[in-house]
């Protein structure tokens, strides 16, 4: 899984996307729902899954704010999954809060294995119900790929990702299952396109490409061009593109330039869940909504605290709260004390304390506050 430097180190880079808003004279592509399958994409904006992260609580606060047509959540181990079931034990916790929640919803799977996918897939199919079921073929990580043989390590076979495909479509009918990718294992073997068709043939209804080989891992930037080289070789499915969009000009502008059905965002949303509405505007040609206020944001950070306690508990909430609080407040001038402060917290009144002390506050001067 990614790591907090890792976010942070790709923050800081520039990225390929930022000319892009300097052609302004490009004709304005408006923005239009797509289908997966039978489920209809609206606006055409996603929200990524992210392991450790895109849980219930975080995907309630991004459905709050709006702007997302398909929610995620993080990729869970078709392996876990059944080994939970034999135990008898409570499904996953990446399954939080799954069955429940309003749709549509797409969850994550990944393995190797045709038979135990299909079969956690058609689990999440017909006794979840989920909206989609979604295959991970693009994690770079070394637990996914080199020892588990899954994630991005398939995109070295595409026949096995095809027979992967086709068994779940399957076993899921009629839930559409889709697939996420990245550009190729390594740099000099890129084979996007020819893993687009044979996703396309073994029956999936969508395609996401992140725009980066596995062997880049998070580094260097999305590479769009790529992405969009793609698209005249899908017949049938949409294609939607990711990396690198961590503003709601650039989302605009990737949709305009590449010629994708639909944009998906990940690192840029976990600090600033309201990008999504942010992005549905500019792409509807519409003026951008602006921040909420700091205050806002600390409302917000603490509602996503209180909904996290609910499931994992004060003392086991306040720790995995950590992250996400110090996402809150990535990018926000003045906020490096808090991270310090706050990547330490052990106690809910610990945690309380440094949120109202060291969260950067507004001018008090500025507007009245209507967080959640
Ligand atoms: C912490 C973290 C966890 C991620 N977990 C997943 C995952 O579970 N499944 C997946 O397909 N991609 C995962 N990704 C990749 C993202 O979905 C996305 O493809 C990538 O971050 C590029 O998009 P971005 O530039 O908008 O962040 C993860 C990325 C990060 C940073």
């Amino acid at each position: 899984m990614a790591t907090l430097t890792d976010l942070n180190e790709t923050r800081s880079v520039s990225h390929s996307l930022d000319p892009v808003i300097a052609h302004d004279d490009e004709p304005k592509r408006k923005a239009e729902p797509f289908w997966i399958g039978p489920v209809k994409i609206d606006p055409p904006i996603l929200q990524a899954p992210m392991a450790g992260f895109t849980n219930y609580a975080f995907r309630q606060v991004v459905r709050q704010f709006g702007g997302v047509g398909l929610l995620a959540t993080e990729m869970v181990s078709a392996r876990s999954f059944v080994w939970k079931d034999r135990t008898e034990c409570e499904h996953p916790d990446r399954l939080w809060g799954v069955k429940d929640e309003p749709r549509p919803l797409a969850v994550q799977m990944w393995d190797n294995d045709p038979e135990r996918l299909a079969m956690v897939g058609a689990r999440l199919a017909h006794e979840y119900q989920v909206s989609v079921v979604d295959l991970n073929f693009g994690c770079p990580v070394r637990e996914i790929t080199e020892k588990a043989h899954s994630g991005s390590y398939l995109l070295s076979d595409p026949p096995r990702m095809g027979r992967i495909i086709e068994r779940v479509v399957r076993a899921c009918e009629p839930v559409p299952v889709t697939a996420k990718i990245r550009l190729g294992c390594r740099r000099d073997c890129i084979n996007a396109i020819e893993v687009a068709r044979v996703v396309e043939q073994s029956g999936a209804a969508a395609l996401t490409v992140h725009g980066r080989t596995a062997q880049d891992y998070f580094r260097g930037e999305a590479n769009w061009e790529e992405i969009a080289r793609i698209k005249p070789h899908l017949k049938r499915i949409p294609l939607i593109g990711n990396g690198d969009i961590d503003s709601a000009e650039k989302a605009a502008a990737a949709y305009r330039r590449y010629g994708v059905d639909g944009i998906m965002i990940a690192r840029a949303a976990l600090g600033r869940p309201w990008l999504f509405r942010q992005a549905a505007a500019a792409l509807r040609g519409e003026p951008i909504p602006p921040d909420p206020t700091l205050d806002e944001q600390r409302q917000w950070l603490l509602y996503h605290y209180r909904l996290v306690c609910e499931r994992f508990g004060m003392e086991r909430g306040t720790v995995l709260m950590r992250k996400f609080a110090c996402c809150y407040a990535q990018g926000v001038p003045g906020a490096r004390q808090f991270r310090t402060q706050v990547a330490q917290v052990q106690s809910p009144d610990h945690f309380y304390e440094v949120v109202d002390r060291y969260f950067p506050r507004d001018d008090p001067s500025g507007s009245e506050s209507t967080g959640p």
